[in-house]
């Protein structure tokens, strides 16, 4: 028997040359052994990326894309399809957990300069997956036929018409009829399911090759090959098999827990992740009081709302994507990380991440006056972030970078500080079961450090 196994390899490795791709990008590729918490969300996008793909086609099996059945299809999904309910929750938890997941690891990228130069076209692909997202997002959307899938796309679709010349001509080209109608499901259907996960699989396959030709950036933003042992391999490097496929292991099963509290006990979050209109069927008769897209579309949202034209806020919208792809070249710094970078940097970080949380925040609210002046104080903010990089990361004065990785603390370090961190949550009296606030508030605090010191 294992004669015959090892023949069948042996014939299948002569045609194709899998060990060489596991020794390039696995076995034998260096990854900086510096990686911290912020370095799991890559992994973490692949796995859910895996989940909408899996769920995707069992919800598929049962969903009928016309608009006279689509909403009670979805509806005998939940109710009559074995574990349907589960299915269907995973997937739409999935795509909200999909932009949390993604926002982090583009956090990421922002605070350790993984955009700067080798690793540009790690962002541009990076940047069309995120507006792959978006359309597969705003698409999906659409298939459960309730009334914000239904009123959402009108209005989304309708901004087309903004267009000078040719913009009715678009937006109807788009919708295929003068409203949002059976046509536009079906090809919102078909881009859903078939062309943009296709060009996602396509692009994340780029983002990946291209990340490994030029290696991963780290925490200290310093290039690991520049110090080599005798054998050509990076000091500060260690094989991504086994050490990081088992530490991405611990990210997913850590996310899986938070992912199971979710579909679980708060599938709808709060009319977050489902909004409570679209549990009403579409009716194209009576426009929902309140139009408000889920949850990671509201930045952009808020920004469209804050400029009075509705042209210049369809260039405004786009504008705030579009800057993200000008990144790697709009920052002039000398340093990549955080860590190495002037108070200036820090300071316009904090204020962009203030303006995206309050962009997105305004975006789920009615746009009263009040609402709209904020948003375009904010709106300034985000894109005075961008467009004035060039100037005060130049200007600044940055700290020296170090040659090797900074040590991160070792596990020898940590346990006694797990154990310190376990004797401030326990009950106060081993016997009893109270919980202890005042240990809460410590944790928390000790967190807040940790995460602080995790970005200086
Ligand atoms: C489906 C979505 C995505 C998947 C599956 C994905 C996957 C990955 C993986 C596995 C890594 C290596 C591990 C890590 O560094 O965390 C990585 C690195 C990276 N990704 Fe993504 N990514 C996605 C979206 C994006 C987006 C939207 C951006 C930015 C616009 C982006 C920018 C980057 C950058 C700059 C790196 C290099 C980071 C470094 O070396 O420090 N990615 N990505």
């Amino acid at each position: 028997m294992k004669q015959s196994i090892n023949k069948v390899s042996e014939w299948f490795l002569e045609r194709f040359p899998l060990s060489d791709l596991w020794h390039d990008h696995m076995a034998h590729y260096y990854a900086p052994k510096n990686f911290n918490i912020w370095y799991f969300f890559g992994s973490l996008a692949l796995f859910v990326l895996v989940n909408q793909f899996v769920t995707g086609i069992f919800l598929t099996m049962n969903y009928k894309p016309d608009a006279e059945l689509a909403f009670d299809s979805v509806e005998y999904i939940m109710r009559d399809v074995d574990w349907g309910w589960l299915v269907r929750y995973m997937h739409s938890t999935g795509a909200s957990a999909f932009f949390i997941v993604v926002y982090l690891h583009m956090f990421r990228g922002l605070i350790y300069g993984s955009f700067k130069q080798p690793r540009e076209l790690i962002w541009i692909f990076g940047m069309l997956i995120f507006v792959c997202l978006m359309a597969e997002a705003f698409m999906g959307y659409l298939l459960p036929w309730g009334q914000m899938s239904y009123w959402g796309a009108q209005v989304i679709i309708s901004l087309f018409s903004a267009i000078p010349v040719v913009g009715d001509e678009l937006s109807l080209w788009v919708r295929g009829d003068y409203v949002v109608s059976d046509a536009t499901l079906n090809r919102f259907f078909a881009f859903h399911v078939i062309a943009v996960p296709l060009a996602l699989l396509i692009l994340v396959f780029l983002h990946i090759v291209a990340l490994h030709e030029v290696g991963s950036n780290n925490p200290d933003g310093i290039d690991i090959h520049e110090n080599v042992n005798w054998q050509g391999k990076p000091l500060d490097g260690i094989p991504f098999h086994p050490y990081y496929t088992v530490k991405d292991i611990v990210g997913v099963g850590v996310f899986m827990f938070f992912f199971a509290v979710v579909i679980f006990y708060m599938p709808e979050m709060g009319g977050y992740f489902l909004e409570h209109a679209n549990f009403i069927p579409a009716d194209p008769l009576k426009t929902p009081e309140h139009i408000a897209p889920v949850w990671y579309f509201t930045p952009f949202y808020a920004i469209l709302r804050a400029v009075p034209d509705k042209f210049a806020g369809v260039i405004a919208m786009g504008g705030a994507i579009a800057v993200l792809f000008a990144l790697p070249w709009l920052d002039r710094g000398k340093v990549r990380s955080i860590r190495y970078r002037g108070g200036l940097f820090k300071k316009a970080l904090l204020l962009f991440v203030i303006s995206f949380i309050g962009l997105g925040y305004l975006g789920t609210q009615p746009a009263t006056p009040m609402a709209t002046t904020v948003a375009r104080v904010l709106t300034a903010i985000y894109f005075g972030f961008f467009l004035l990089m060039p100037l005060y990361t130049r200007w600044e004065k940055t700290k020296p970078v170090p040659d090797r990785t900074t040590p991160e603390s070792s596990l020898e370090e940590r346990i006694p500080l797990l154990l310190a961190l376990y004797d401030e949550i326990a009950p106060v009296e081993q016997t009893s079961r109270k919980f202890n606030p005042a240990g809460l508030k410590a944790v928390l605090i000790r967190f807040a450090k940790h995460l602080k010191e995790s970005l200086d």
